[in-house]
This record gives C-alpha cells, sequence and structure tokens, in this order.
C-alpha cells in the first residue's frame, strides 16, 4: 500500500516536472522568432541586389501600393531604401483597384504596384534596372513589371532557389523585354 502511494506520487512529480518543461517551451517562441529575423536580415545584407551599378541623380520619391498581409513587400521596400529612394509606403486591402487605375495588363500582376515619375512598377524590379529606365525618361512606355513573384528576386532572395526572371517594359500595345536576369 505504501509502495502504490511513493509510486503515485513520484508519477505527480514526473508529471509535473514534464508540464512545467512545457511551459517553458511555449514561452519560448521569442526566442526563435529572434533567430528568425537574424536570419533574415543576414540574406538581405549579403543580398546580389543591394550593389549599385547604375548612377541616377533624379527624384527618388517613390509611392508604393501594397497589402497589409504582404512580407515581400517590405523586403523590396528596404531593397529600394538601400539604393536611396525614399519611399512612400501606402498600405490597402484592394490591390486589384490599384491596378487597373493604372492599367496594368492583367499578365505582368505581381503583389505591390509602385508609382514614381509617372510610370508604374509593378513588382520585384531590380532598383538599378528602374534606374536605368528613369535616366531614358521613355515617352512611348508605362513603366517595368517582374510577373508573378520569381524566387531570387530583390525582396524574394533565397539561399537555394534562382529563379531565372524577365524586367519587361510596357505601354498599351507592347510587352517587351528591357532586362534579363538568368544568372545571379
Ligand atoms: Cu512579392
Ligand atoms: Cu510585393
Amino acid at each position: 500500500m505504501l509502495k502504490t502511494k511513493v509510486i503515485q506520487s513520484l508519477t505527480g512529480i514526473a508529471l509535473i516536472t514534464i508540464i512545467s518543461s512545457i511551459a517553458i517551451a511555449s514561452n519560448s517562441p521569442s526566442y526563435a522568432h529572434e533567430t528568425h529575423e537574424n536570419h533574415e536580415n543576414k540574406s538581405i545584407t549579403v543580398s546580389v541586389w543591394d550593389k549599385a551599378t547604375v548612377n541616377y541623380e533624379g527624384n527618388k520619391k517613390i509611392t508604393v501600393y501594397n497589402s497589409p498581409s504582404c512580407g515581400c513587400c517590405g523586403q523590396w521596400i528596404s531593397h529600394m531604401k538601400k539604393h536611396g529612394f525614399e519611399v512612400t509606403d501606402i498600405k490597402t486591402d484592394d490591390m486589384e483597384a490599384i491596378k487597373r487605375k493604372n492599367n496594368l495588363p492583367p499578365q505582368l500582376e505581381s503583389c505591390h504596384t509602385a508609382i514614381i515619375n509617372g510610370y508604374v512598377m509593378e513588382g520585384h524590379i531590380p532598383a538599378d534596372d528602374i534606374k536605368r529606365f528613369l535616366r531614358q525618361k521613355p515617352t512611348n512606355l508605362k513603366g517595368l513589371a517582374v510577373a508573378g513573384m520569381p524566387i531570387g528576386s530583390p525582396g524574394m532572395e533565397s539561399d537555394k532557389i534562382k529563379q531565372p526572371f524577365d524586367v519587361v517594359a510596357f505601354n498599351n500595345q507592347q510587352i517587351k523585354v528591357f532586362n534579363s536576369h538568368k544568372n545571379y
């Protein structure tokens, strides 16, 4: 009888120990979160896209429309800021309306839509391509786009995957390749 009681109380202690270690474990996401953030920051500092190779002295004020739930949009904004752009960050749940208002060809749609110098900049375009386009001041083109969200593009960096992608220039009649990023 006594033996059974000892075993019961030992089991109780063991259970308490297990429960308290679960409680400690569930308190640790803050640490996990920190590690995740550090990893993200690290991958941004080594991004191939952050090195400026195009000199552009013009207006650097750009308005970026993006959804409040979009993480990669924020990463692209950081990329633009590293190239000296001054970003007005406008959050909206109706990105479709922004794309329609700017007559963006539907096949070129991505997550965020940016406006600079009256041009439309759609998706994860490298800052240097935007600078090169703005230097040219084309009168017959509406803007640039990277359709979809290619993994490896600025704001979509990945250590393992680098999908080749095109930056296209467009107007209401045509879409043409502005720059091709195959190996980066
Ligand atoms: Cu995106
Ligand atoms: Cu985006």
